[in-house]
């Protein structure tokens, strides 16, 4: 059973800080997952995709033409996935990088194409798969911001995950009181408490995450750093969505 697993960027990165990798989140979500081989990792942009995509004016809807600024975001991203993938390889993850822009494709209503076949077949031979947030050709908008939320969806259903977990800066998703919601259903279970997009995140904040998880056949789990560990167990913390 293969899951899928997203570090947010806002876990392995200081959001405040460019291009800071936070390492002692990085080493802390490493360690939990020591010794799997059954999981495929995507991660967050943080403080390395967010920036140079806000500099640029590119979200997941509006693009950018200029292949400068598309080598900026997609650079970041390259260097946070190194990051991850050798914080990994420290605690003997069989992990290699994977880098959507260069396979994944969204036509001109914003529907979102990732051939799946690489990373099934580098389960298949024991590797961890680690895919990041990225840009990514986007039909009459040149390169927008693909999500690894979005990435999550895709793959979840690609591969037919059987478990599917976003571990995220926040312990799941808050009601208006600040607690925990323990299970969301439809979008209108929390829409009075999420509200609008956080402005900040070119690709939609919590909002944005809970949209996409509930287009899942799979029911996802949304948790903090703390919960990692339990959700690895097969326990569920956090948020369940759907
Ligand atoms: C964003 O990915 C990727 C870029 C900005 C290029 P996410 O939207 O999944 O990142 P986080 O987890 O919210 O930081």
């Amino acid at each position: 059973m293969t899951t899928v697993l997203k570090l947010g960027g806002s876990v392995v990165t200081d959001k405040t800080d460019p291009e800071t990798v936070d390492e002692a989140a990085l080493d802390r979500a490493a360690e939990a997952l020591a010794g799997r081989d059954d999981i495929v990792i995507v991660h967050g942009g943080g403080s390395f995709g967010h920036h140079h995509a806000d500099r640029h004016g590119v979200s997941t809807t509006a693009g950018t033409h200029d292949p400068g600024a598309i080598r900026a975001i997609h650079g970041a991203m390259k260097r946070l996935n190194a990051a991850v993938v050798d914080a990994l390889a420290n605690v003997d993850v069989p992990a290699l990088p994977v880098h959507p822009m260069s396979a994944a494709a969204r036509d001109a209503s914003g529907d979102l194409t990732l051939p799946t076949g690489g990373v099934r077949t580098m389960l298949g031979e024991g590797f961890v798969p680690v895919l990041h947030g990225d840009g990514v050709v986007h039909v009459d908008e040149g390169v927008t911001v693909l999500s690894g939320d979005e990435l999550v969806v895709a793959l979840a259903d690609g591969l037919g995950a059987g478990r599917v977990g976003v571990c995220s800066a926040v312990e799941g998703v808050y009601d208006e009181d600040g607690d925990v919601i323990r299970r969301i259903e439809t979008f209108d279970d929390a829409a009075d408490a999420l509200g609008d997009s956080d402005a900040t995140d070119v690709s939609g904040g919590m909002t944005g995450k809970v949209r996409a998880l509930l287009d899942l056949s799979t029911p996802a789990h949304v948790f903090g750093l703390d919960g990692l560990e339990a959700f690895l167990g097969g326990g569920e913390p956090g948020t369940r969505i759907g």
